[in-house]
């Protein structure tokens, strides 16, 4: 990769340029040198593996994980080229638990394009799936940080609770909203949080850096969830690059349901139950679930809540000294956010 060390001071951001470009480009060389070494180690002599895997990291993503790992690894005044390894296995687990989730979710699209599932069937993404959770081990062990191995090894695990937890309480109305929280702190924050921290941890910043980092990844994390479980009822498919309403058709008990069910009278309850709990939806149920969220600002207080969460994460970055990349990390924190409008 380039020795090139970014900017201290970023450029301005060209106008109208959104929060995740303005990381994307400010951690360039470092992304780039990421995006090398997820291609090198997507490789193998099986060929419907680099096939499969080609598939879903051609199709893009943000790459919001390993840009947390990256530019938390500059801010902590890192110069070193690890970050990019981390970086790196951060997106692998990411992608294994997105084409193990495309199967548990019956997702047809992903990114835009037919997700591995419905292109290549379950069995190829699943064990596909496996082969990029293992080669993020070992990318790990070729670091060679146990410490860095805990934080990876213990978030992969977390999500898998979160998935399992998530199975558990789908079709199930009664529900809490703890519950719910468990979920989407195990299935999506806690990467969000090992990405943080790895950026101090590898710093060789000391533990409260290295604890607030984890506390910034994990509400942005969350924040970022309960943007997506608003956006499955609301987005526009093309932008989402998702089938908007697959939460609904598979009975996810989410933050917008829990509400509107909260607040609907018994006739809604009704509703609800027939529909999340595997009685069978009809034509227009889809639409009409969007009513009742809307009537009862479900969808806009599921917003607010991923902004309370927004502002727990901007107060974890608040002691970090000022900096390019710090001022990027508080933008994309908005822009997680703002993604819902
Ligand atoms: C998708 O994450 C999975 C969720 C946690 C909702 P992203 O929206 O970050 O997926 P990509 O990587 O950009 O496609
Ligand atoms: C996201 O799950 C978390 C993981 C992939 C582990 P979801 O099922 O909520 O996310 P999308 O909507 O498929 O991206
Ligand atoms: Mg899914
Ligand atoms: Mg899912």
């Amino acid at each position: 990769m380039s020795a090139t060390a970014p900017p201290l001071v970023a450029p301005p951001a060209p106008r109208g340029e959104d929060a995740l470009t303005t990381l994307t480009r400010l951690t360039q060389a470092d992304l780039e040198a990421c995006n090398r070494i997820i291609l090198r180690n997507m490789q193998s002599d099986v060929a419907l593996i680099p096939q499969v895997a080609a598939h879903i990291v051609s199709a893009g993503g943000k790459r919001l994980r390993p840009l947390l790992t990256l530019a938390a690894a500059r801010m902590c005044g890192y110069r070193g080229e690890r970050h990019a390894t981390l970086a790196a296995c951060v997106e692998f687990i990411h992608t294994a638990t997105l084409l193990h989730d495309d199967v548990v979710d019956e997702s047809a699209l992903r990114r835009g394009q037919a997700s591995a599932n419905a292109l290549f069937g379950n069995n190829a993404s699943v064990l596909v799936g496996d082969f990029l959770f293992s080669r993020a081990f070992q990318l790990m062990v070729s670091d060679g940080s146990i410490e860095v191995m805990r934080i990876l090894s213990d978030a992969s695990a977390t999500i898998a609770e979160g998935e399992v937890l998530q199975l558990i309480t789908q079709n199930d109305t009664a529900t809490t909203e703890a519950q719910y929280l468990a979920v989407i702190e195990g299935k999506t924050a806690a990467l969000f949080a090992a990405a943080a921290e790895l950026g101090a941890v590898v710093a060789g910043r000391p533990e409260p850096e290295q604890a607030r980092l984890r506390e910034f990844g994990m509400a942005l994390g969350v924040a970022f969830q309960l943007v997506d479980d608003a956006l499955d009822y609301s987005a526009d498919q093309a932008a989402l690059g998702k089938t908007v309403g697959d939460d609904f058709r598979e009975g996810k008990i989410t933050l917008p349901v829990l509400l509107a069910f909260a607040r609907g009278r018994d006739a809604e309850r009704a509703f609800w139950r027939r529909t999340l709990e595997g009685g069978g939806q009809e034509e227009g149920d889809l639409a009409e679930a969007q009513a009742l969220m809307q009537r009862h600002g479900a969808l806009a207080d599921t917003i607010a809540r991923a902004r309370a969460y927004g502002d727990r994460a901007l107060a974890a970055l608040a002691a970090f000294p000022d900096g390019a990349e710090k001022r990027a990390l508080a933008a994309v924190v908005d822009f997680c956010i703002e993604r819902a409008r």
